[in-house]
């Protein structure tokens, strides 16, 4: 055992006296080398140990290396740094990254480096503190194809800050301080697809600002700080599949926002703050599959809001403040929502149980989609005020052990619509109301799953309009009609007062 031991240790120990003697013998070569490359400190192997850049490469040996990670240490490195000439040492880098360590570290793109690497296509940067990118910042570079900027600070995009790059697809610029993108930012780019912009701070998108990139497929706008949105804006995007929105500061689309988009086959508005949505807010979207406005503030929508979005098959609109779906807003893509894949998401609103969403239980009969009528089964709706005395009376009665809940429906429906025992049912309604601590409880009694009330046992608005304005007024009607009527008198008081005062003049 010890002698195999000791055996295989030698071993290690030659092959590792190999290794660091054809390293040496690399070394010497390169310096005895008349290229002239022959004074660059190799960046792969920087033996410096105060060296303000370490880079980490998958092969040490000088012009080998396709990928460095360098990190910038130690108060930083200027832009005119003879430093960077080294990165002449390792002429095949493909992928390039920069942590930066200290802050001020590296306050600009390292343009000296990027125009002597002929194979580049990957850069990416992190953590620097670059103010702003400058015209022309990646030397008009035939190979980079993926640029990642990442966590820099970056508040600036000057014009032609990314500009004839011929190969680039992909730009990332999340997680910096942007503040708005203008004109000829991009320009002439004619293979970029991806466009990320999340998470910065961009207030205003200057009209053509994406102009010239007709081949981009998504933009990514998620989480800034945007209050409009207007068809000025998207100018170009021909070709735009994907455009994320989510988490902006928009309160309405007014008409034809997207017309600019042909292609656009989904769009992501979640988050936002939108209150209103015009009926040709949506024009144009005639591609667009997937809608998502969940978490906006949306009251109502008009009939003709999807009109032109006729091949739509995802909806989402939960957690908003929605008190119906009409079927008539749907019904150009009713079809749609039959098939397999489709999605209705409506949970987190306000919706009334009334006849205006009795369609809904015909499209769990008809849609092949399991996602809709799982959504679907799950859906809440509120019991409007007339309903909810039947649910009390149904409460009370359960007490008394009556068997079956849907007999109760139905019979005190027919209660309420004799309006003289109204008074009764209000009775109750007063009576809950005095026991503050149970109202809470009372209210999730309210919320039904509206699939589970039979379509004919929804009541109809207009049936509960008239029954309303037949209805003794409310404890907080009554309350107004005293104040207002006091106010009255109190001014009527005034005026007798100008009155004397008047004679007495
Ligand atoms: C890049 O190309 C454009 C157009 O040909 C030119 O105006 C610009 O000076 C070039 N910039 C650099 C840094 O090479
Ligand atoms: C661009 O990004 C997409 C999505 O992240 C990725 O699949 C693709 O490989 C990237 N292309 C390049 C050239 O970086």
């Amino acid at each position: 055992m010890g002698l195999k031991y000791l055996i295989l240790m030698i071993a290690f120990a030659t092959v590792e006296i190999n290794l660091t003697e054809s390293r040496q013998n690399d070394k010497r070569r390169w310096k005895s080398d008349k290229s002239p490359y022959s004074h660059y400190v190799n960046i792969c192997d920087i033996q410096d140990r105060v060296s303000k850049v370490h880079c980490y490469c998958e092969s040490i040996k000088i012009k080998t290396a396709t990928k460095a990670d360098c990190w910038v240490f130690n108060g930083g490195i200027a832009e005119d740094d003879p430093f960077w000439s080294n990165f002449y040492s390792q002429p095949k880098i493909e992928r390039l990254t920069f942590n930066v360590r200290a802050d001020g570290g590296l306050t600009f793109i390292p343009a000296k480096v990027i125009v002597r690497l002929d194979h580049l296509q990957f850069l990416n940067i992190q953590y620097a503190n670059i103010y702003s990118i400058p015209s022309f910042a990646f030397t008009n570079s035939t190979t980079l194809r993926e640029i990642t900027l990442p966590k820099n600070k970056i508040v600036k995009l000057e014009k032609m800050a990314f500009a004839h790059l011929i190969m680039l697809v992909n730009v990332s610029l999340v997680e910096n301080q942007i503040t708005e993108i203008a004109k000829d930012v991009f320009y002439f780019l004619p293979n970029l697809q991806r466009l990320y912009l999340a998470k910065n701070t961009i207030e205003v998108l200057h009209d053509g600002c994406f102009k010239h990139l007709n081949n981009l497929i998504k933009l990514d706008l998620y989480n800034n700080l945007l209050t409009v949105v207007v068809r000025e804006n998207f100018q170009g995007l021909s070709n735009l599949i994907t455009l994320d929105m989510r988490n902006n500061k928009l309160n309405m689309i007014g008409d034809l926002a997207f017309a600019e988009l042909w292609s656009l086959q989904e769009l992501y508005l979640d988050g936002n703050e939108i209150k209103f949505i015009s009926e040709r807010g949506f024009g144009g979207l005639t591609q667009l599959k997937k809608l998502s406005l969940a978490d906006n503030k949306l009251g109502m929508l008009d009939d003709g809001v999807f009109d032109d979005i006729q091949k739509l098959n995802v909806l989402d609109l939960r957690n908003n403040n929605l008190e119906t779906l009409k079927q008539e807003t749907l019904r150009s893509v009713i079809d749609n929502m039959k098939t397999n894949y489709a999605l209705i998401s409506l949970d987190g609103n306000k919706l009334t149980c009334d006849c205006r969403l009795a369609w809904l239980h015909k499209l769990r009969d008809e849609t092949r989609s399991k996602r809709i009528k799982g959504s679907l089964a799950r859906l809440n709706c509120i019991m409007d005020n007339k309903l909810k005395t039947n649910m009390i009376n149904i409460k009370v009665q359960q007490k008394t052990e009556v068997p079956n809940k849907i007999n109760n429906l139905q019979i005190t429906q027919k209660h309420d619509r004799n309006y003289e025992e109204i008074d009764d049912l209000d009775d109750y309604d007063d009576t809950l109301q005095d026991q503050e601590t149970d109202l809470d409880a009372s209210k999730i009694e309210y919320r039904r799953k509206l699939l589970e009330i039979p379509k004919d046992m929804l009541p109809c608005p207009s049936k509960l309009i008239s029954e309303a304005s037949y209805s003794p007024p409310t404890q907080d009607e009554v309350k107004y009609y005293k104040t207002s009527g006091s106010e009255s008198h109190i001014s009527l008081d005034r005026i007798l007062i100008l009155c004397i005062l008047f004679k007495l003049l």
